[in-house]
């Protein structure tokens, strides 16, 4: 496996060599490179410099141009405007370049060499409850980061937070109880989407029932509350049907996983109730050390610039007055474990934007702690709100929240219309027919959720995310495809690089945005963006679908080498949509 520099790095290289022969003194300064529509790169960096130098910036960048050594990457340089450089680099040095990538099992992406060990948080449903679009955005974007980081050779550790502890399962395992067969399954049900199902309506059938009663039912509110003391000390039979309601909830996360289409394992599911014996370590800590201080008898937290709406500042609560801890003592306490046991150097909270304060609160606390540090740090990935076609939170019409699984299998029914459509034409089976359904739809909806900037809010609109035109996952799907679908009528004509031949227009563009690939990883990695993966995957299959248009590979017939040459841009445009969307999680289906 070998790394390929990219051409911008190499031009990048060249003009800090050409800077430093014309210009010692300004040996470190940045040619700042970008591509560009002009040429092939634009270098601005001169502009700067010569101000800072009180020279003349087109004098200067015709300097630097004259000090370039010869070489056979740059094909021209121009000096335009006030003093830009206009850079075109060589069709065989492009062509060489990508050759030198479709030899690389990696595409010639380089791993992190400051890589170290992430924790990732993200994926994180509540035991006992329904999932819903919050708890997609989460999981669909950590488990994006997941596989991006990993690829640039992070240490990843998967942490999955589930919310598995609370007194609300005072009153639940009190009902259950009282009520001895409420989560027993009755259904025969095939695979894990009936075992799931069936799981979720015994779940909700019991929240509900016990609410009300406890709700209504004085005596009921009694026992339930004594029993929430009995599940803090530990009492085994209560201990016992608690761990019935996590496992419960277990086969319903499960089989919305499997739907989604992605893997999570137990031993990465450490919820809430997994830091119970840090919980009065971390607050004799904090309170030690005076990061927290008892204020009306419970421990908190002070911050200058977070005030409640009165003007008063509002603490972060470690431990409440009555002795009993709640999610920030579990979050600092879980900081702790994932920075002293399992040795990360970041921490990456994929959570919704409705709790950035609590994470400013949590991590601000740690830093004060010293469990975070210029060593250490902690990010939240904010995610944006769902939103329904009307702009507003996502709803059923009866003003609930939508069930995830209700999303999902309608996008997949969608998704299946549309495979079916074109099914016959490329001659897919039945089954085939289903499974791609199944990839398009559940791709559909992931892309969606990916293809924004997470901050924003969306609208979760089925009919837009399942268009073959636009920016969505079937269209990236569909000219993956297409692609593979011309190596069945290529014959013997196989891929192959011909760095001698002359590129078109839409060759070149074509190219060099394949070069860009590692850098779009390397940056998608360090600033936790998938949708900066995501938009270069779809300017990819669009700058594709100009070459295809423009530059026939099979008919008209090209001559051999033009066309084993295209074959070979065929070939590395599909492996490199391949893995782009991978690292999604979304799949690419051979025939579509
Ligand atoms: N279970 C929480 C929810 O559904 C998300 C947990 C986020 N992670 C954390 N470490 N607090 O909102």
């Amino acid at each position: 496996m070998a790394s390929v520099p990219s051409l911008a790095s190499t031009v990048q290289q060249r003009l800090a060599d050409g800077l430093s022969a014309a210009l010692p003194e300004a040996a470190s300064a940045d040619p700042l490179l970008r591509r560009s529509d002009r040429a092939d790169f634009q270098a601005n960096g001169i502009l700067a410099l010569a101000k800072q130098l009180k020279g003349n910036p087109r004098e200067l960048a015709t300097k630097v141009v004259d000090a370039i050594p010869a070489n056979d990457v740059l094909k021209e340089i121009e000096v335009s405007g006030p003093g830009f450089l206009n850079i075109t680099v060589t069709d065989s040095a492009i062509v060489e370049t990508l050759a030198a990538r479709a030899a690389d099992a990696r595409l010639g992406v380089p791993f992190n060499e400051s890589a170290g060990t992430t924790v990732i948080d993200y994926a994180q449903p509540n035991v006992a409850k329904e999932m819903h679009v919050g708890h997609l955005r989460s999981a669909v974007i950590g488990a994006a980061m997941v596989e991006i980081l990993e690829f640039t050779g992070e240490s990843v550790v998967r942490r999955h937070h589930i919310g598995d502890w609370g007194t609300q399962f005072g009153m639940l395992i009190q009902y259950l109880i009282e009520h001895p067969h409420e989560l027993d399954h009755k259904a025969d049900g095939e695979g894990a989407d009936a075992s799931g199902e069936e799981a979720m309506s015994n779940l909700n059938r019991l929240y509900k029932a016990s609410r009300t009663l406890f709700d209504s039912d004085e005596e009921f509110k009694t026992r339930a509350r004594a029993r929430v003391v009995d599940l803090q000390a530990g009492e085994p039979e209560t201990l016992a049907l608690w761990q019935r309601f996590v496992d419960e909830s277990k086969i319903y996360f499960y089989s919305v996983f499997e739907k989604l289409d992605m893997d999570i394992d137990d031993p990465d599911i450490v919820g809430e109730s997994g830091y119970n014996d840090m919980l009065a370590e971390t607050c004799r800590i904090l309170e030690e050390s005076g990061v927290a201080v008892r204020s009306e008898g419970a421990l908190c937290v002070f911050f200058d610039d977070v005030k409640g709406p009165d003007g008063n500042p509002t603490p972060l609560i470690v431990q409440k007055s009555d002795g009993g801890f709640g999610y920030a003592a579990t979050d600092l306490s879980a900081i702790r474990d994932r920075v002293q046991n399992l040795k990360a150097t970041s921490l990456l909270y994929v959570v919704d934007a409705r709790q950035s304060l609590h994470f400013k609160m949590v991590f601000e606390t740690a830093r004060r702690a010293g469990w975070l540090n210029d060593d250490v740090k902690a990010v939240q990935l904010a995610f944006g709100t769902v939103l329904g076609k009307d702009g507003k939170p996502f709803k059923t019409r009866e003003g609930e929240t939508v069930r995830l699984v209700d999303l999902l299998d309608e996008a997949v029914d969608r998704a299946t219309t549309v495979v079916r459509e074109k099914a016959e034409k490329v001659g897919l089976s039945e089954s085939e027919i289903v499974e791609n359904g199944r990839f398009v739809g559940i791709g559909a909806v992931k892309y969606a959720d990916l293809s924004a900037s997470a901050a924003r809010d969306y609208k979760f609109d089925l009919d837009q995310m399942v268009s073959l035109n636009g920016d969505t996952s079937v269209y990236l799907q569909y000219a993956y495809a297409r692609i593979r679908s011309i190596f069945g009528k290529a014959g013997d004509r196989t891929p192959l690089a011909h760095p001698e031949l002359e590129l078109a227009p839409a060759e070149r563009a074509l190219g060099l945005h394949l070069d860009q690939f590692g850098e779009v990883i390397s940056e998608t990695a360090a600033e936790y963006a998938p949708h900066k993966l995501a938009a270069y995957l779809y300017q990819l299959a669009s700058l594709y679908t100009t070459f295809y248009d423009q530059c026939p590979v099979i008919k008209p017939e090209p001559a051999q080498e033009v066309a084993e040459n295209r074959l070979f841009l065929c070939d590395l445009t599909a492996r490199t949509l391949h893995q782009g969307m991978a690292l999604l999680g979304i799949r690419t289906p051979e025939r579509l």
